[in-house]
């Protein structure tokens, strides 16, 4: 069973709404449908400007998928300042980054956190995209391996086979984010064979078969077809390079 390749633009908290409208019709004019026949093509922008994409992609029928980059694990309350999986699937978001190691470095993100988000995502019929990755002092030590597999672990504990089968896996060494030191396409093949083989071990060969695993960390039109080339990656998830249209576009049509 073939993957589609996956290619996420994680925006982080960049581009007001009105620039997001600017970025997204630009990167849409750089597009062809056979980009979009080869590559899910996903935004991920700030809360604020979800209501606007969503409004523009429902419009112009621009076959974009959205994603948020953050969620609450509760339906609803007294959560000051968080937002609910249910308000977020009602925007027509397809996808939800959860465990991201800037959320686990900044904002005390944990493993558990993570499993609650996640579950939450499942719930709300959306996907969550589960990311992991190793410090340079992890790395350095050895411990690679243990890290990115005990996150992954973590995140997907209790879940069905179905469920297991349904998500995303980002692998994105934390010393590959934003610093232009991209981790060797060999390299990041092998975790994210482990990766595959962790989600085969807890949900069975077809949810190993089925999970879309993603390298991410300074992926760049330069770099991105040594990646998705290996076995075991089924596509990006984009930081920087996303924010310009120009460079997403060369990112999604890397196979030019
Ligand atoms: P960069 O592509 O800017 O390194 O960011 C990667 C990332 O954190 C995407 O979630």
């Amino acid at each position: 069973m073939a993957r589609k390749s996956l290619i996420i633009g994680n925006w982080k908290m960049n581009l007001t709404h009105l620039e997001a409208i600017a970025v997204t019709q630009r990167l849409w004019y750089r597009l062809n449908p056979a980009d979009f026949d080869r590559a899910d093509v996903v935004i991920a922008p700030p809360f604020t400007c979800l209501r606007t994409i969503q409004t523009l992609i429902m419009a112009d029928r621009m076959p974009f998928g959205l994603g948020a980059q953050h969620v609450h694990w509760e339906r609803e309350g007294a959560f000051t300042g968080e937002v609910s999986a249910g308000m977020l699937a009602k925007l027509d978001v397809g996808y939800v980054i959860v465990g991201h190691s800037e959320r686990r470095a900044m904002f005390g993100e944990t493993d558990e956190l993570a499993r609650k988000r996640v579950r939450a995502v499942l719930s709300a019929g959306m996907t969550p995209v589960v990311c992991v990755g190793e410090t340079l002092s992890e790395r350095e030590s050895g411990e690679t391996e243990m890290v990115v597999t005990t996150q992954l672990r973590g995140a997907l504990r209790r879940l069905t086979a179905e469920q297991r089968a349904s998500v995303v896996v980002a692998y994105e060494p934390v010393w590959a984010i934003g610093t232009g030191r991209h981790a060797l396409p060999d390299d990041a093949g092998g975790v994210c064979e482990l990766l595959r083989n962790t989600v085969l071990a807890m949900g069975g060969p077809e949810a190993g078969e089925a999970v879309r695993i993603l390298y991410g960390g300074s992926v760049n039109p330069g770099n991105i077809a040594a990646f998705i080339a290996k076995t075991h990656i089924d596509g990006a998830l984009v930081g920087g390079a996303s924010l310009d249209p120009d460079t997403f576009a060369a990112v999604v049509r890397y196979w030019m």
